[in-house]
């Protein structure tokens, strides 16, 4: 298991002594540009309030196991609205004190509050083209007049692209994470897209409509397709919306059918990035990029063959996606109840249909992660580490004890982390996920940790309790106390539960 993503992973790292000894301030005047738009060119405004769906979250979750669902009303402008509203909008705008300056909070988290993602939609009929979400101005900015939906269809292999509904491609700005975390900002990067991905899909899931994610496809030609040619912006996921996909075939896009880029409209902002080339992230992230000649037929394991549904939560997915955000502080007097608990591990199976799980095509999906858990205050469980057996859904205990304080210690010393009732940290399979994926591995074992973290976000925001994605912890030693098998598995990505 030669990989540059293990190194990459190392050169990432962060410990008790190297957060004391490189110190980085990062210059909040050099801040990338937190958004992007395209102009001038033609804009179709979003409804700011359109009717909430009325899908209950257990019936979304549901939802996203690939069957075919029907969707409650056609496609139109107030669908996208209501997609992108319960999606990754701004849920809120905050003053900073005595400043007169604010900042906005959206329906997605972010770490840093930074938010890298971008998105593209692909549309046929009335409103053919290719548009870019401006989610500042609530809009749609028209890029391309053609139809792009039969091109990407042969790019990335999946003839029933050319016919889908909407077609999403969700991108990355990464010098908005690499300006304040340099290296490590690559990781909270792909979690980001990952939790950006599943707020989308979750969104057209609540209305009805089958929703897939495809994260291998080659990069500079979808590049290129979404007219993104020289910018620092690369794509990320592909969600198709509408129907289901059942087919693959080995991509035919030629070179020559990709409209030039001066064929796109509206002319892109400066993002003030271009003094952010880590030479690492680079590397890897060239290292991970699939050609057209690369690609492989998905991953397909056995279909799903019992009816899925998720345990009953009966709030609607648009008030829970609309009301998440992530926990300053817990109330340490209230412990979780089993039920509670069971519902939160119940989340981490939600079969999503994804390609490098093997679900795409509505296989029974696998995990490239593990999971462990910190348990301080569960009812019916005593306190201490457990490991999730996925074969019997039971958890091991491994070690027994109160290990609160030692939780927040490895997780940079976040004392948050002292008064959750529970801390699940996602440990990636490095090494079944590169050796199936090579370096691309590394970028999909941090999306996935991002999409079952969205789902983390909605299911505890639904029963009340409040949660934080934790991307920043002291790698070794968090590996060194959980006894991972380093550098085979290790700890990518954390998440923390309380009242
Ligand atoms: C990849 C990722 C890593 C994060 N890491 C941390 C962390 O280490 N500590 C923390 O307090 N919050 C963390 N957060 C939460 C973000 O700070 C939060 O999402 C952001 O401030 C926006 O607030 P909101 O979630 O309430 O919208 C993380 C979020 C993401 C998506």
């Amino acid at each position: 298991m030669l990989a540059f993503g293990i190194e990459f992973h190392q050169l990432t790292k962060l410990s008790y002594q190297s957060v004391r000894e490189n110190i980085y301030q990062p210059d909040w005047n050099q801040q990338p540009a937190p958004f992007r738009h395209f102009q001038p060119g033609p804009l179709f405004l979003l409804e700011p309030h359109p009717t909430a769906p009325l899908t209950s979250l257990s019936q979304t979750f549901t939802n996203l196991v690939q069957v075919e669902t029907s969707p409650v009303a056609p496609f139109d402008l107030t669908t996208l609205s209501q997609i992108f509203k319960y999606s990754l909008s701004i849920r809120e705008w905050r003053e900073i004190p005595n400043s007169g300056l604010r900042y906005p909070l959206r329906v997605n988290p972010s770490c840093g509050n930074l938010h890298p993602e971008e998105v593209y939609i692909m549309l046929g009929a009335e409103m053919k083209g290719l548009y870019h979400y401006n989610l500042l101005e609530q809009c749609l900015e028209k890029r391309q007049s053609e139809d792009l939906r039969l091109l990407i269809a042969k790019a990335t292999g999946y003839p029933e692209l050319a016919n889908q509904t909407a077609i999403v491609v969700v991108t990355g700005i990464g010098c908005r994470q690499y300006w304040k975390y340099r290296n490590r900002g690559y990781r909270y990067l792909l979690q980001d897209i990952g939790h950006a991905s599943g707020a989308l899909m979750l969104a057209a899931a609540s209305l009805g409509f089958s929703v897939q994610c495809i994260a291998n496809f080659p990069d500079q030609t979808i590049k290129e397709l979404l007219g993104l040619n020289f910018l620092p912006e690369e794509p990320f996921a592909i969600i198709s919306i509408g129907k289901n996909l059942t087919q693959w075939k080995y991509p035919s896009l030629k070179p020559e059918e990709i409209p030039p880029v001066h064929e796109f409209l509206g002319v892109h902002n400066n993002l003030g990035a271009e003094g952010f080339k880590f030479e690492d992230i680079v590397k890897m992230n060239t290292e991970s990029l699939l050609d057209i000649a690369d690609l492989k037929p998905p991953l397909q394991n056995k279909p799903i063959t019992q009816d899925y549904s998720f345990p009953f939560i009966k709030l609607r997915f648009a008030d829970v996606a609309w009301q998440r955000k992530s926990a300053q502080s817990f109330d340490t007097k209230k412990m979780l109840s089993q039920e509670e608990f069971n519902l939160i591990v119940e989340t981490l199976k939600i079969p999503l249909a994804v390609d490098f799980l093997g679900s795409v095509f509505g296989g029974v999906p696998q995990s490239w992660l593990e999971y462990y858990c910190f348990v301080h205050q569960v009812e019916g469980m005593g306190p201490g580490v457990y490991q999730l057996v996925p074969e019997t859904s039971q958890w091991i205990l491994l070690q027994e004890g109160n290990f609160s304080q030692e939780c927040a210690q490895l997780h940079l010393e976040q004392t948050l982390l002292s008064s959750s009732a529970v801390t699940f940290s996602m440990v990636g399979n490095f090494q079944q996920s590169l050796d199936r994926f090579g370096e691309r591995g590394y970028r999909l074992l941090n999306l996935e940790a991002g999409l079952r973290g969205q789902l983390l976000y909605l299911t505890t925001q639904a029963l009340g309790l409040r949660s934080v994605a934790i991307g920043a912890f002291y790698d070794d030693e968090l590996n060194q106390f959980l006894s991972l098998a380093i550098p085979q598995k290790q700890v990518i990505y954390s998440f923390t539960i309380g009242y």
